[in-house]
């Protein structure tokens, strides 16, 4: 029997959350279920702000940016009665699955009205890269491009007025996308999580870099340091001139890359697949080749995959 699902977007937008949200709402109706969105997340959950959708409302939004139903930072869905409020509406819509799209804290969110009761999948959607319960998540790669674009330009500039570029790079606090970054740029140094350089050894490395090339790129994960503080001191210690530069959320927007466009669809589409097996209160993700679902619960206690092999490849190429 078709049932009533409802889709939510929540947390830092992410390129591929529509594409995902086409996936779910064409795989849902294929198989005779009633397709629903919510809009601004939780927040918009807890409001009722509910609309049936169908394939009309998805045409065309599977190479956009952003998310068509919005999304809300909402902390105040952390609270049990918050939560039980949500689960009242989804109850009031006669809603019996609700798949939620985002990262760390939409899957925190998806927990509670778990334990709450209610029916839920998620779909990680974040930039970050930081689900352990997925191999990549909805946007990493989308947002990878776009930063070693804009890496790329800041060496056309530093390279011709003899500077180091001192670049902050998103990911809350897992490092991949300035890990990979790095990587992709050839980056002459990368200071992240689990790879602090101590100051010393910082600037005896650029000091060398300073004797052969006209500019230096220095890689910073976010939420690490105060990367003006970090630029006035590398160009104190080695007289090279440092310019500091935040991307920002510029790396959350723009088109999504086919890559990511087809993450999203292969999970939107598995999602129907659990919610037709009868299957809820878990995660999706990539393992390797194929598609997995691990508890919600369960997923939190994973520990994420180990980037020591990285490091040492950044390293090599950066020398
Ligand atoms: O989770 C995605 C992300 O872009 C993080 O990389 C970043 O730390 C955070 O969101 C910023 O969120 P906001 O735009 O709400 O400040």
């Amino acid at each position: 029997m078709g049932k009533r699902i409802a889709i939510l977007t929540s947390g830092g937008d992410a390129p591929g959350m529509n594409a995902a949200i086409s996936a779910i709402v064409r795989k849902g109706l294929d198989c005779g279920h009633e397709m629903f969105v919510v809009y601004d997340g939780f927040l918009g959950l807890v409001n009722g702000d509910i609309k049936q959708v169908d394939r009309k409302f998805v045409s065309g939004i599977i190479n956009k940016g952003g998310t068509v139903i919005r999304t809300a930072r909402y902390p105040e869905f952390a609270d049990v009665r918050v939560q039980k409020k949500a689960v009242k509406v989804l109850e009031e819509n006669k809603i019996d699955v609700l798949i939620g799209i985002g990262g760390d804290g939409t899957y925190h969110g998806l927990l509670g009205l778990h334990n709450c009761g209610a029916k839920v999948i998620g779909l990680p959607g974040t930039i970050d890269n930081d689900i352990a319960t997925s191999d990549e998540t909805i946007g990493f790669n989308t947002a990878l491009n776009t930063i070693c674009d804009a890496l790329e330009k800041l060496k056309d500039t530093s390279s011709s007025h003899c500077r180091c570029a001192v670049v902050e790079v998103m990911g809350r606090y897992c490092a991949d996308l300035s890990i990979y970054a790095a990587i992709a740029e050839s980056a002459e140094c990368l200071v992240c999580y689990d790879h602090i350089m101590p100051d010393e050894e910082l600037f005896e490395r650029i000091r060398k870099v300073k004797e052969r090339k006209s500019h230096c790129l220095v890689v910073v994960s976010e939420n690490l340091l105060d990367i003006n503080e970090l630029a006035n001191k590398i160009e104190e210690a080695t007289g090279f001139e440092a310019k500091p530069e935040v991307l920002g959320r510029l790396q959350r927007g723009g088109d999504p890359c086919p890559q990511d466009r087809i993450l999203a669809a292969r999970l939107g589409c598995y999602s129907i697949d659990l919610i037709n097996q009868g299957v809820s209160g878990v995660v999706v993700g990539t393992k390797g080749t194929e598609v997995a679902a691990t508890g919600i619960k369960e997923g939190f206690e994973l520990p994420r995959t180990d980037r020591t092999s990285y490091f040492e490849i950044a390293d090599v190429l950066g020398k």
